[in-house]
């Protein structure tokens, strides 16, 4: 219990009256310890925080996991022309594509393998280019939809897409006749699909669920399904 005399607020004893001077001094030992739990207290608080903080400068004198590493010549063939690039080696196809080759015809739509706007060919196979890295494709041969026509003719699954109108913004279409190609030769070849009847035999037709299925890795977002079914079927039937 405190004494009458004694502080109301910290319980410390009265400073002296006769001078400002020793209340100045007396005053010092309560306020040091008021600042010291202060700053106890705060430490208390913020404790996680301050444990990252401490603990960045460690992390940061590590070994780095992901070191820069500077661009280096990469050669892509790119419909039958090389491209030397100076790329880094994080650098996707993709984006090799758009922004080093500058062919733009090849889209971005989700940049992790969801979409299908990014489809090309490499080697006649269908890949998602955003999803692989350029360093990856040198000696191969990448078509990209620019690709597609030859000698100024539209390729036949580019004219059934015009025919069956099978778009309608257009951002998807790339990707749509990179694939559709490639489904049209991987059904010629005899390749099976999850939807084939017998997956270890030949699939004796193109049915639209065959297409439906070899082509459900390309997103229509304008809803052009329909149609892209059709334009595929046509291209198949007058080939
Ligand atoms: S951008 Fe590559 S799959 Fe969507
Ligand atoms: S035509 Fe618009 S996203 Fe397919």
């Amino acid at each position: 219990m405190t004494t009458p005399t004694d502080c109301q607020h910290c319980g410390d004893a009265p400073a002296s009256e006769s001078t400002a001077e020793p209340t100045l001094k007396a005053s010092q030992p309560s306020r040091r310890r008021f600042l010291q739990s202060a700053a106890a207290a705060a430490t208390i608080g913020a404790a996680p925080h301050l444990r990252a903080q401490t603990q960045a400068p460690a992390a940061s004198s590590a070994p780095q996991s992901n070191p820069v590493v500077p661009p280096r010549p990469v050669t892509l063939t790119v419909n039958g022309r090389a491209y030397t690039l100076q790329l880094e080696p994080r650098v996707t196809l993709l984006d090799a594509l758009r922004e080093y080759v500058g062919l733009m015809g090849t889209k971005k739509g989700c940049d992790r393998g969801q979409c299908g706007a990014c489809t090309v060919l490499v080697d006649g196979r269908r890949i998602n280019s955003c999803l692989t890295l350029a360093v990856m494709h040198e000696g191969e041969n990448i078509t990209t939809v620019e690709g597609l026509a030859s000698n100024g003719a539209l390729s036949p699954i580019q004219r059934a897409f015009i025919e069956h109108d099978a778009f309608q913004c257009g951002y998807c279409t790339p990707g749509q006749l990179c694939s559709a190609t490639a489904v049209l030769s991987e059904f010629r070849d005899g390749a099976a699909s999850t939807v084939s009847a017998d997956v270890r035999a030949r699939p004796a037709a193109l049915t639209d669920d065959e297409i439906r299925e070899r082509m459900s890795g390309n997103i229509c977002r304008c809803g052009a399904y329909a149609n892209i079914v059709a334009a595929v079927r046509a291209a198949h039937d007058n080939a």
